[in-house]
């Protein structure tokens, strides 16, 4: 079915837009896809442009709140929302209102915030080899990198991300150094993983908590996170999200989305073209077959 689901996006006409605020993001081409969903038995299958390592971007958020979280519990939630924004991934204009305080960590906004609370213990160089090593770890697999080229174009291009931090430092939110803290986060959006890798990274939230036996959260944080995933991985985009596919997902403009079937499978999808909101338009109508062809909707 993976193969089928492939083939069929593979002659799709309408693609969306390639992301084109940084030069490496803008030159990818608009005709990769790759898919891989990793099976709660283990078992891996994968097509297309599936070992292709991408630019993750905001599918990174993720694995940044499961480490602020471990950092430093609950205590996260009286700097971080947990609603929808119902606003672009990167406004600005909440913040004014709600004191500084981001809707919710899948933002930017509130992942530059869970890069500072990762920055109260660490710093920039520990918590991005920190991510390093645990998104690794998740997928068992060290040849996952961070993209250099991308965190720098980003850091050249990041004004909004800017104003965003120095936005929140006004109100308190922000205690670090601005500088470092969105650093760590252009370094995080620049992690370039596979379809392979993000899916097998994405097992502990298939799994409750757990990823080949081991725990990594306890179950109750895993099924949080994913209420979040469901609720505001997609931005302004959620509801229909969820509405059309029925699962916890996260995307980046990368084009990539990690999505979980709760005890069934850890899903990943790439493709670079997007919709108005930012994110992949081929990868939601591949998971919108997926659902209907596997009935995998937690609905
Ligand atoms: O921080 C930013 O604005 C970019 N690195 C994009 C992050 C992202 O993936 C938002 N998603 N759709």
């Amino acid at each position: 079915m993976v193969t089928e689901i492939a083939a069929e996006m593979h002659g799709a006409q309408h693609r969306g837009t390639v992301a084109s605020y940084i030069p490496p993001l803008a030159s990818v081409p608009a005709d990769k896809f790759g898919l891989a969903v990793v099976m709660a038995d283990g078992t891996v299958h994968t097509s297309g442009d599936a070992e292709e390592a991408f630019s993750i971007q905001s599918v990174s958020k993720v694995f940044a709140l499961t480490l602020a979280l471990g950092a430093v519990g609950d205590q996260l939630w009286s700097r971080v929302g947990r609603e929808p924004s119902g606003s672009a991934f990167n406004s600005i204009v909440q913040l004014e209102t709600e004191q500084g305080i981001p809707r919710n960590p899948f933002i930017n906004a509130g992942a530059i915030v869970v890069c500072d609370v990762l920055l109260g213990r660490l710093q920039p160089r520990e918590a991005i080899a920190q991510m390093l090593r645990f998104v690794r770890e998740l997928a068992g697999d060290d040849t996952i990198r961070i993209d250099e080229t991308v965190a720098q174009a980003e850091q050249d291009t990041g004004f909004r991300n800017m104003a965003l931090a120095n936005y929140m430092r006004a109100f308190g939110n922000i205690h670090g150094d601005v500088g470092m803290v969105l650093g760590t986060y252009f370094h995080f959006c620049a992690l370039a993983m596979s379809c392979r890798q993000l899916a097998l990274a994405g097992r502990f939230l298939m799994d409750g908590g757990r990823s080949e036996g081991h725990r990594i959260i306890t179950e109750s944080r895993a099924r949080r996170i994913n209420a979040l995933m469901m609720s505001c991985g997609h931005y302004d985009n959620s509801g229909d999200f969820a509405f059309r596919i029925g699962l916890p997902g996260k995307s980046g403009v990368g084009g990539g989305i990690l999505a979980v079937a709760p005890g069934i499978a850890s899903i990943a999808v790439w493709s670079p073209g997007l919709n108005e909101e930012g994110n992949s338009h081929l990868g939601q109508l591949a998971l919108e077959r997926l659902v209907q062809r596997t009935g995998w909707s937690v609905f």
